[in-house]
């Protein structure tokens, strides 16, 4: 898969997307992250991409023609034309269902905003799907796009070494993940649960699984809705969440 981040800071994505797992795919041949700096696109010699908004109002603009420019250099490269992101505030917020819908693409242009964002008229021209990474106001749209990348290559064939890690972490089931251990086995006076040094892999499972049920009940009950629960782990749920309000 292939991504092409259009953005003013260039540096800002080779350097943050070439270690770790990201990194080594990038290196095997998985994936491939082309940084294009609008700024190459400018069109005086200042190569300024800025200017103030029509109608007054605080903060500068990236101007329609950079970064139209740019794309425009991605999609003549590509032959057609790419699903284009633009990372706003205003965009449908970021989920583990886009992200495996977008990992099926075989290029994909992220739009980086900075300053108070972009003349509307570009974007209306070359976006096809305006995100947000949640409810909060960033300088400038690269760590989402790198947010994004992040979660869609891990998704991407041949990216995670072991496929079944990918399959079943958390939000896979709309539940959230168990809690894991390692060695020793005490540390800090706290034991590693029981039932884990047991063996009985099917026990392991049957308590892992409602780990996860009790984790998603009390830090995150919106997802249980989406969640196909046994009538039995319904009803833990349920107990879960009463625990909750009495606390409160
Ligand atoms: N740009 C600034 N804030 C953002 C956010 N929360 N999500 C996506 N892009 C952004």
């Amino acid at each position: 898969m292939n991504f092409h981040v259009l953005t003013l800071f260039p540096e800002m994505i080779e350097q943050g997307m070439h270690t770790s797992i990201i990194g080594r795919a990038i290196a095997g041949g998985y994936l491939s992250i082309d940084a294009i700096n609008i700024r190459d696109y400018a069109f005086n010699k200042h190569q300024k991409v800025d200017d103030y908004p029509y109608g007054g109002g605080a903060g500068m603009l990236m101007q329609a023609e950079p970064v139209y420019l740019a794309y425009e250099s991605v999609q003549k490269k590509l032959g057609y034309r790419p699903r284009v992101v633009y990372l706003t505030p205003q965009g449908e917020v970021f989920h583990q269902t886009m992200a495996k819908e977008l990992a099926k693409e075989k290029d994909l242009v992220f739009l980086c905003g900075h300053y108070e964002g972009i003349d509307e008229r570009v974007l209306d021209e070359i976006v096809t799907d305006y995100v947000s990474i949640g409810d909060y106001v960033l300088t400038g749209g690269e760590l989402p796009a790198m947010i994004m990348i992040d979660a869609i290559s891990r998704l991407v064939p041949g990216v995670l070494h072991n496929d079944v890690s990918a399959e079943f972490e958390s939000f896979q089931d709309n539940l959230l993940e168990y809690p894991q251990y390692s060695r020793p086995e005490v540390w800090h006076d706290r034991k590693v649960p029981e039932i884990l040094m047991s063996g009985h892999h099917a026990n392991i499972e049957k308590w892992r699984r409602e780990q996860s049920v009790i984790r998603t009940a009390k830090n995150r009950p919106d997802l249980l809705e989406k969640a196909e629960l046994t009538e039995k782990e319904k009803k833990l749920a349920e107990e879960v969440q009463k625990e909750v309000k009495k606390s409160l």
